[in-house]
């Protein structure tokens, strides 16, 4: 993490040592897949969300859904088709989090220790499970601390999860149509989306202390934003100016190219 980040809050509780504990895997489990992942140094990741029976999420404010107390989410990452690790969190009161990590080996997953761990892995890859203080620097300050089930992300899944009575409180339109922001082309709806999931949790009004607000509010056009810049920081990894500051160590040439095509043109000037 770098020194200019807000410190972030530790976790409240720990969590069970093994990940079979925690309920991982489960008949409760729902998976989901947001349209803008987050970049992962080329990870590819699942996810899971298990609400308690008889609860529902509350979409009251569009953009920054609430969870029943107890709701627990888990993200397994995996490289060359083998897990290395299952991220876990667990809804608390007022929307306080706890955070873990899970190791696999032989079969079976054990919690990290919060501070962090670097993995060798298998081939001799590098690969670092962030600390829980890094988890809540991404997800316990953002609008919600659930970041890919909401709706933007979640777009077209969005009219189902409302008929079938796990979201409660949306808009009426929410039944048939789904959520999405305005944007004047695919180019922009995919580089702004992009910027929405891999920086909007930390470039909100309210977020991080600098003015660039890439986060995007439903049926909102997005708010313009310095493409140089915004090409500046994704496109580098010196760890004094990388976007985001932590969780990555390699850029994203997709994404990036993704970026390039929609900031390009506005400003001919930027070669990432
Ligand atoms: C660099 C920011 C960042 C860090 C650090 C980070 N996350 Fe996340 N996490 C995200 C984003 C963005 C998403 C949603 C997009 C996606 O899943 O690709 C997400 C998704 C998740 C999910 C699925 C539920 C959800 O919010 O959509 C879980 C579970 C999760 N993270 C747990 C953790 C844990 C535990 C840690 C620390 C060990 C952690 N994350 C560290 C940004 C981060
Ligand atoms: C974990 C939180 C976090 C995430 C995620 C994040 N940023 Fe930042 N960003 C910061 C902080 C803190 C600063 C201020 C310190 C600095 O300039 O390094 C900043 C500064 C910036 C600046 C300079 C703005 C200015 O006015 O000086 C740009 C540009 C930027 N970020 C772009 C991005 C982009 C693009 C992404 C996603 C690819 C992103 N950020 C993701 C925390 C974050």
């Amino acid at each position: 993490m770098t020194p200019l980040l807000l410190a972030a809050a530790p976790a409240r509780a720990e969590l069970p040592e093994r990940l079979a504990d925690t309920g991982f895997g489960g008949p409760a489990l729902r998976a989901f897949e947001p349209r803008f992942a987050l970049w992962s140094d080329g990870a590819a990741k699942q996810r899971w969300i298990a609400l308690p029976p008889g609860t529902q999420v509350d979409a009251s404010q569009p953009d920054a859904w609430r969870f029943p107390v107890g709701t627990r989410l888990w993200k397994t990452f995996s490289v060359d088709g083998q897990p290395v690790e299952t991220r876990h969190l667990v809804v608390g009161p007022g929307g306080q989090l706890d955070a873990a990590t899970y190791v696999w080996q032989g079969g079976e997953a054990r919690r990290a220790p919060a501070r962090g761990v670097v993995l060798t892995l298998p081939g001799g890859r590098r690969y670092e499970l962030p600390s829980t203080g890094d988890c809540m620097a991404c997800h316990a300050g953002a609008r919600s601390p659930v970041l890919g089930f909401a709706a933007l992300q979640l777009g077209p899944a969005v009219p189902a999860l409302v008929r079938s009575g796990v979201i409660a409180n949306a808009p009426p339109a929410w039944r048939e149509q789904a959520p999405d922001f305005i944007a004047s082309s695919p180019t922009e709806h995919a580089a702004r989306g992009y910027l929405h999931g891999n920086c909007g949790h930390c470039h909100f009004s309210g977020g991080v202390p600098v003015p660039l607000r890439l986060a995007l509010d439903v049926g909102q056009p997005a708010a313009a934003v310095d493409g140089a810049a915004v090409l500046k920081r994704a496109g580098t990894r010196n760890p004094y100016q990388q976007m985001p500051p932590l969780g990555t160590r390699e850029i994203d040439a997709q994404g990036l190219a993704v970026l390039a095509r929609h900031f390009q043109p506005l400003n001919p000037e930027i070669r990432p």
